[in-house]
C-alpha cells in the first residue's frame, strides 16, 4: 500500500517540522543558473517547474551583482517561485566578479532563512565560481574565507555548508594537500573537470581528477560535488572564442558520475547561453543586450537533453553504479545532437574566425538512447544527408553512439524487433560544409520521441 492517510501525512509533516532541515540527503543534483535580468515572474516559475519535473533538487544561483535591481528582483522572483513549487535554491557567488565576502554577506543573510533556501546537514549550502586564490587581506585564501565569511556569520549563528569551486587555487587537483591548506571548506566542486581541456586534443572527458577529489575529500570527512556538462562554445569577441568538446561528453560524463558516486552533482548549466552548455530555457531579454550570443543560441534549443538527464538523476539517486542501470521512465527516451557546420569550415566571413579548439571537433551525430531492462532487438537507424548510414544494436540502459555526419538533414529512428518505428527525431537545421555567416559550433539537440 502506498496510499497515505491524512493522519500519516499530518504525522509526517509534524516530523518534518521537528527534524527541520537536519537530515537533508546526500545525492542532491543541482543546475548552475546564471542570474540575469528577468522579464517576468512567469519565467522564474517555468524554470523552477521544469527543473523540478526533471528531478533537480535546486538551482545554484550564480550571483555576480548583489545590489542592482535587475539582479535582486530576479533573485526574489526565483525564491518566490521556488517556495510555491517546493523547489530549492542556493547561492554560488561568482568570485571572478565579486571582490570579497562582505559584498555578498547581506544578500546571503537575507535569503539563508528563506524556506526555499537549500540546506544540507542543517546548514545553508553555499558554493562559488573561483575564489581559491583570493585572501581578502588575510594571510592566505583559507584565512580570508575563514575570517570574512565563516567567522563573520558565526556571530549571528549562521554556519554555512561551504562547497566552493576553487579551481583557481593553483593546484592541478583537489588532493590531500588542498584539503590540508583549505580546512575552511566543507567540500569542493571541480568546475573544469566537466570537459577535456582544449590542449588535450581529440580526447574524451576523463574522471581522473574526480577520482582524486573524492578520495581526498572523503579522507577528511568532506564532500565532493561533481560537474556534469555537455560542451563549451563561446563566440563573443577575440578573447572569448573557443570550443571545448561536446560530442559524447554528456553521456560519457553520466557514466563517470555513476562510477565515481559523488555526494552531489551540479549540471553546468541551466541557462548559460554565452557558453552554450544550457539545458533549460534561455529567455530573450536575458540576452537582449548580447547580439553576439543571440547569433549562436537563438534556434539552438537544448531542452531535449532533459529527456536523458531526468532518468539519469533518478538512477543516480537510486544507487545505480553504471549506465546499464539508467533506464527510461517509459519504453524509451533519447536525444541526438550535432553541429550544423563541419569542423573544416573556413568561416571566412566571420570576423572572429574559427573558435580555438575547433580542430578538436569531430563531424558526428551523437546519440544517447535509454531502453528498459527487458529490451530486446531494438536498433538505432541513423540517416545522414538523406541516406541510412548506420543500423546500430542496443542494450538495456544508456546507449551511447556516434556516427560520421554528412551535410544535409539528419534523422535517428528507434526500430523495435518487429520492424516498427518506436521513436524518431529529425534535424531542424541542415549541416553545411561552410558558412559566410557566424562560425557556429553550438549543438542542435533533437528529441527522439
Ligand atoms: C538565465 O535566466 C535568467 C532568468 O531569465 C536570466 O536572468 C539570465 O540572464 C539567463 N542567463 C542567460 C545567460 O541566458
Ligand atoms: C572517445 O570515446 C568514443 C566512444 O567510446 C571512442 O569511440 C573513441 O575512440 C574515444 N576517443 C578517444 C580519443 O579515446
Ligand atoms: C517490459 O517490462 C515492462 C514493465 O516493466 C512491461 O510493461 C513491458 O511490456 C515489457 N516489455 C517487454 C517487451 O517484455
Amino acid at each position: 500500500m502506498r496510499l497515505w492517510g491524512f493522519s500519516a501525512l499530518a504525522a509526517l509533516s509534524a516530523l518534518a517540522c521537528l527534524v527541520g532541515r537536519a537530515n537533508a540527503d546526500l545525492k542532491g543534483v543541482f543546475a548552475h543558473y546564471m542570474v540575469g535580468s528577468m522579464g517576468s515572474s512567469d519565467e522564474a516559475v517555468k524554470d523552477v517547474q521544469d527543473a523540478k519535473a526533471m528531478g533537480l533538487d535546486a538551482f545554484a544561483l550564480n550571483v555576480q551583482d548583489v545590489s542592482s535591481g535587475w539582479s535582486t528582483s530576479a533573485i526574489q522572483m526565483l525564491f518566490d517561485a521556488a517556495a510555491t513549487n517546493d523547489f530549492k535554491l542556493f547561492f554560488s557567488f561568482d568570485m571572478a566578479v565579486l571582490d570579497q565576502p562582505s559584498t555578498f554577506l547581506p544578500l546571503f543573510r537575507q535569503y539563508q532563512s528563506n524556506p526555499a533556501y537549500y540546506y544540507h546537514d542543517n546548514r545553508p549550502f553555499v558554493s562559488t565560481f573561483d575564489g581559491g586564490a583570493k585572501s581578502f587581506g588575510a594571510s592566505s585564501p583559507n584565512a580570508g574565507w575563514q575570517s570574512q565569511f565563516k567567522d563573520a556569520l558565526a556571530s549571528s549563528g549562521i554556519n554555512p555548508f561551504f562547497v566552493p569551486d576553487f579551481d583557481d587555487y593553483g593546484g592541478a587537483t583537489y588532493d590531500d594537500a588542498f584539503f590540508s591548506n583549505y580546512p575552511v571548506v566543507d567540500g569542493v566542486f571541480s568546475w573544469e573537470a566537466a570537459w577535456p581541456q582544449e590542449s588535450e586534443g581529440i580526447a574524451n572527458v576523463s574522471s581522473a581528477k574526480d577520482q582524486v577529489a573524492i578520495q581526498a575529500s572523503h579522507a577528511t570527512g568532506k564532500v565532493y560535488m561533481m560537474p556534469l556538462s555537455s560542451l563549451q562554445f563561446k563566440h563573443i569577441d577575440g578573447g572569448q572564442n573557443w570550443y571545448r568538446r561536446g560530442e559524447l561528453n554528456l553521456p560519457q560524463r553520466i557514466g563517470q558520475v555513476l562510477e565515481v558516486q559523488p555526494d552531489f552533482v551540479e549540471i553546468i548549466t541551466w541557462n548559460d547561453s554565452g557558453e552554450s552548455h544550457y539545458i533549460g530555457n534561455c529567455w530573450p531579454e536575458a540576452i537582449a543586450g548580447a547580439p553576439a550570443i543571440q547569433a549562436y543560441s537563438n534556434g539552438f534549443d537544448h531542452t531535449a537533453w532533459q529527456a536523458v538527464l531526468a532518468p539519469f538523476i533518478n538512477a543516480y539517486k537510486n544507487g545505480a553504479k553504471s549506465i546499464s542501470a539508467v533506464t527510461p521512465f517509459g519504453e524509451f527516451a533519447g536525444a541526438f545532437w550535432y553541429r550544423t557546420l563541419l569542423a573544416s569550415a573556413s568561416c571566412s566571413g566571420d570576423s572572429l574566425g574559427r573558435p580555438d579548439g575547433a580542430e578538436n571537433a569531430q563531424d558526428l551525430i551523437n546519440i544517447a538512447v535509454l531502453l528498459p531492462a527487458n529490451t530486446s532487438g531494438v536498433t538505432m537507424n541513423v540517416y545522414s544527408g538523406g541516406n541510412l548510414v548506420a543500423t546500430l544494436p542496443t542494450t538495456a540502459g544508456l546507449n551511447i553512439a556516434a556516427v560520421d555526419i554528412k551535410t544535409g538533414s539528419q534523422k535517428v529512428d528507434l526500430v523495435d524487433s518487429a520492424g516498427s518505428i518506436m521513436g524518431s527525431g529529425s534535424s531542424t537545421v541542415d549541416v553545411a560544409a561552410d558558412t559566410s555567416g557566424v562560425c557556429n559550433f553550438n549543438y542542435q539537440v533533437i528529441h527522439i520521441a
